[in-house]
């Protein structure tokens, strides 16, 4: 197994890389990026190349290259900086897609490209959103994310490309900082709650949307990739959640560690749309039936683990 991840230095792809490492044997994954100074901060512990994955004949010759069989397809402008930048976050987003999906074709790549809980809308019902249900997406992201999951449905019926996929909520995570996301306030607040013991949110605090704390993210990439294809009766892309919560129900499971701690409201009025657009909990019993998922991490111990990491972090 030779595995590339494209968009390598960010949130996930930063603890991806050490969590395929672990499993699949260090040699075998290479990190891809488009800046300089992030590809030679993951040379330091990975085998490392500068990629922009939306030049494809750059991208084929990495693969070739590397004899490359599976792909990690991480590149993606998030939900609130899409709205700053429409029309990039569709090149980017799309870009990156249709070439990760030409060369998978042409080179018999198995592909995962993250969905996101971005694909749903307005129109969706918000509780137990369904496995299979409306997804009329109010942003560029979602749009970008439920075209990937249509055209990544359409590659492995048409063409047999193996391209899996899950819809990621709000990840939680110590490595690396996600950026201009609409979920980014559930990671932020344990920074300045232990930097300051204040935080200001973004997100009403009754707008509940469902999270994962890395660890179980992660094993969702690899567990989803390695399941027996003849039980996958979704491919593109499977709900996974592991907690639903608002706000103030963080906040006060915080609390419970850091009593001083303090929190008030800035509303962004983008963001708060947004999550007000996304489902509030998400039903992932397909996925827990075709390929085995079940979550380790609830609020409490995610809590908990996070305030211990960040507090070392910034010691
Ligand atoms: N974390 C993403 C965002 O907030 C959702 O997938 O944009």
């Amino acid at each position: 197994m030779k595995i590339l991840v494209v968009g390598a230095g960010g949130q996930i792809g930063t603890e991806l890389i050490p969590h395929l490492q672990k499993t699949y044997g260090e040699d075998n994954i290479i990190a891809a990026d488009l800046k300089s100074d992030i590809v030679e901060r993951l040379s330091k512990s990975s085998r490392a190349v500068m990629l922009d994955a939306t030049d494809a004949g750059a991208y084929s010759e990495v693969i070739r290259e590397q004899k490359i069989n599976r792909i990690y397809n991480l590149v993606a402008l998030l939900s609130a900086t899409g709205e700053k930048n429409p029309q990039i976050a569709w090149k980017i987003n799309m870009g990156a897609l249709l070439n990760s999906l030409e060369i998978s074709k042409e080179y018999g790549c198995a592909l995962f490209t993250p969905s996101s809980i971005g694909a749903f809308g307005e129109s969706t019902p918000h509780t137990k959103t369904p496995q299979d249900t409306v997804m009329r997406p109010n942003t560029m992201y979602g749009v970008c994310k439920v075209s990937g999951e249509l055209l990544s449905d359409y590659y492995y019926h048409r063409f047999g490309v193996d391209t899996r996929s899950v819809r990621f909520p709000g990840i939680i995570s110590n490595g690396a900082l996600p950026g201009g996301g609409t979920t980014d306030y559930a990671v932020e607040v344990f920074y300045e709650i232990v930097k300051i013991g204040n935080f200001t949110c973004p997100i009403p605090e009754n707008s509940f949307m469902d999270m994962l704390y890395m660890p179980d993210a992660l094993r969702a990439c690899t567990e989803l990739m390695d399941a027996d294809p003849a039980k996958l009766r979704h491919r593109n892309s499977f709900n996974v959640t592991a907690m639903s919560f608002s706000p103030e129900i963080l906040f006060a499971e915080i609390k419970k560690h850091v009593p001083g701690a303090n929190f008030n409201y800035d509303i962004d009025p983008v963001k708060a749309a947004i999550a007000d657009s996304w489902p509030d909990s998400l039903d992932d019993t397909c996925a827990r039936e075709e390929w085995g998922w079940k979550p380790e991490w609830d609020l409490s111990g995610m809590v908990q683990d996070m305030l211990k990491a960040i507090r070392v972090k910034l010691a």
